[in-house]
């Protein structure tokens, strides 16, 4: 199989899962323990607490553990209910781990208020700042979207809101290994991650905080976690994920270019037998490797089918179930016509593609989008 659905998630790091293997074998012992195989375990714990702060110039007693980017965003939110300012701000173009949380909080009294994007899926701060209530207490905005990969001002977000007492979160999922992720810079709040996207192991992610007395457990029980996550620690997952954070940013300057090089390959290849294709998301300012496609005139359920059937995996920007076609609200917000949007696919490259696959590729659009 080609694998081009890198944004969807990751194979696991060969490096990460010998590490895994050898840990799931061996050190069993439970980190609350006081003997030393409970030892052994907790230091693995705390090294990979080290080695993920590092990644993002986090103190390691910022980071807590979770089970991915979708634990990691319900903490944030879940936490709302014990907050005197119970309205939330959050891009249009947010994950479902957000947006759906968000509609569920509001029979538990949080309010929330979508932001609009324009056609690049750019968040204006000025649309961001009218949008601003008295009982505002956080945004969330994500750094990069997952279907079309723009990059949002997160920064310069902050900034606006500083001095107005509202916390900020972003939601960080996709960004890592492919673009700097430096909680100091970008002085948030909180920050979500998940491993099954940097080559790490699924089932595992981290929320960063910037300041414990923000923060309050979603999961309650044996006080794992400083209090923050009950449960026994994933041992291996952690580990795995530490060192998975620690190979995207020492590779991060090669993987980067690889995949830009992948990239540009695939975009003129394209160009030189199909000039229709309409390319979404902001290319200026976008997640590399990650290119988000419509295809007018072809469905691209039918596409992305046909292109399987050649061992071939990519995804296509909208939902489909039960034969029903459904357009991707994504590329709704950002204003594209459903007739469009039903004619996109996303592809997100990754460090093990080559060149030759990419000939492959377009060989086989070349196929399916001349009949
Ligand atoms: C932007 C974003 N947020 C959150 C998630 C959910 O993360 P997880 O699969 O670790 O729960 C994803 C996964 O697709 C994502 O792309």
């Amino acid at each position: 199989m080609m694998y081009f659905d890198h944004s969807a998630t990751t194979p696991v790091h060969p490096d990460v899962l010998a590490l895994m293997n050898s840990i799931q074998s061996t050190i069993y012992g439970n980190p609350s323990s006081i003997h030393s195989l409970g030892r052994k375990a907790r230091s693995i714990i705390e090294n990979s607490r080290k080695q993920i702060a590092k990644a993002i110039n986090a103190k390691p007693s910022q980071i807590v553990f979770t089970s991915g980017g979708t634990e990691a965003n319900n903490q944030v939110f879940w936490s709302m209910i014990h907050q005197e300012k119970k309205h939330v701000l959050a891009s249009s173009i947010e994950h479902p781990a957000v947006l759906q949380v968000l509609s569920k909080l509001s029979s538990f009294g949080i309010e929330h208020d979508l932001i609009p994007v324009n056609s690049k899926g750019e968040m204006s701060i000025s649309r961001l700042d009218s949008k601003l209530l008295n009982n505002t207490g956080l945004v969330s905005v994500m750094l990069a979207n997952n279907e079309v990969g723009t990059i949002q001002a997160i920064k310069n977000m902050v900034e606006m809101l500083r001095d107005k007492n509202i916390k900020v979160h972003t939601d960080a999922v996709q960004c890592l290994g492919k673009m700097p992720v430096d909680v100091k810079n970008l002085n948030v709040d909180f920050l979500s991650l998940s491993a099954h996207k940097f080559y790490g192991p699924k089932g595992i992610g981290i929320l960063y905080f910037k300041n414990k007395k923000t923060m309050s457990p979603f999961m309650v029980g044996g006080g794992q976690e400083s209090g923050l996550r009950a449960g026994t620690e994933n041992i291996a997952s952690i580990a795995g994920m530490g060192l998975a954070s620690e190979i995207a940013t020492t590779q991060f300057e090669n993987h980067i270019s690889h995949l830009r090089d992948l990239e540009s390959q695939f975009k003129s290849g394209l160009s030189s037998f199909f000039q229709h294709a309409i390319f979404n998301g902001n290319q200026n300012n976008k997640l590399p490797g990650l290119l988000n496609i419509s295809f007018p005139g072809f469905r691209s359920d039918i596409l992305l089918a046909k292109l399987d059937r050649a061992g071939i995996a990519v995804s296509s920007g909208s939902a489909c179930g039960a034969g029903d076609i459904k357009p991707s609200p994504v590329l709704s917000a950002m204003g594209l016509e459903d007739t469009i949007n039903i004619s996109t696919l996303r592809f997100s490259f990754g460090p093990t593609n080559t060149s030759r696959e990419i000939d492959f590729l377009l060989s086989e659009l070349q196929t399916n989008l001349s009949n």
